[in-house]
């Protein structure tokens, strides 16, 4: 499953929408993303996001604020920020330096620009299957399946990974009544027993556990889907960045064995834009009636 290309034909959308809204002299989208301090990783998010909100002809402000700002000076940026009628959507990168309550931030946020779908009201709402914005990886693996008409109905699905950003969410979105959803899904963590046993009776794996290479061929049964949400970064001196990116799966060993699979990087990333994409459209979309 090429998330490329993918993430390119759900831009491309949002693209043609946005420039319909100019046409018609409606408000554009308007993303603001929080970066703090220097995490390379970070850092790379940050700047996929806010060139991918100039793609689509969305407006997007970069704040960037040093690594030992207060947890107060933090709050009230949000504030300014959640006040701001022209911006639509807030998004503060994670993780954040360990002075900070990431759940204080999050819960500052508005959820109506909450486009990260982290805030515990957006998460009740999704839990409920009421309107609300869905966290964007889990949002962008739903495209991915949807765009590749993956069945799941009736399909074990066996997640790997507990996490608010991933796996919790993603688990609940698949179990909902309606496609991509109706599907048996079970969420295995680090105090799971016969993981092994469990993965290989699963239709479709979404690993999103953060280790490296840690999904074997022998873990999976023939046929599956794979998707791998991983994407930990591992020395490698034969790079100039010093580093290569790797998944949570073993693609060579796990590719022999499956219908389909994600490659890392080029799979899961760009869907998460994406979708982050897609919410922030909605969450400007939203205004047009006040
Ligand atoms: N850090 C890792 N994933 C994410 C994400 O989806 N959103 C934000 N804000 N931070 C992250």
């Amino acid at each position: 499953m090429d998330g490329k290309l993918v993430s390119q034909a759900v831009k491309d959308r949002l693209k043609q929408q946005t420039d319909a809204r100019r046409a018609a002299c409606k408000k554009l989208p308007h993303l603001a993303a929080v970066l703090i301090g220097n995490n390379g990783a970070s850092e790379t998010y940050v700047a996929s996001k806010v060139k991918s909100c100039s793609e689509v002809g969305f407006t997007s402000t970069l704040i960037r604020l040093a690594e030992d700002i207060s947890e107060v000076q933090l709050l009230n940026k949000l504030t300014e920020l959640n006040e701001d009628f022209d911006v639509d959507g807030i998004l503060v990168q994670l993780p954040l330096p360990k002075h900070i309550s990431e759940q204080k931030i999050i819960e500052t946020i508005y959820p109506s620009k909450d486009v990260d779908g982290f805030h515990p009201e957006s998460v009740g709402r999704m839990v409920q299957g009421l309107p609300t914005y869905y966290p964007a990886t889990p949002y962008g693996i739903l495209l991915l399946l949807e765009h590749y008409k993956i069945e799941t109905k009736g399909k074990h699905v066996v997640v790997i990974g507990r996490s608010n950003i991933v796996g919790r969410p993603i688990s609940i979105m698949l179990s909902k009544n309606e496609y991509p959803g109706n599907a048996t899904v079970t969420v295995c963590h680090s105090h799971t027993s016969h993981l092994k046993e469990i993965c290989l009776q699963a239709d479709i794996i979404i690993a999103a556990l953060g280790k490296p290479e840690f999904l074997k061929a022998d873990m999976v049964k023939e046929g599956a889907v794979v998707v791998d949400v991983g994407i930990t970064r591992v020395s490698d001196p034969s790079k100039k960045s010093g580093f290569s990116i790797k998944g949570d799966v073993d693609f060579a060993d796990v590719s022999t064995k499956c219908s389909y699979i994600t490659p890392v990087p080029g799979g899961v990333g760009p869907m998460t834009i994406a979708a982050l994409m897609m919410n922030t459209f909605k969450a400007c979309a939203a205004k047009d009636s006040v």
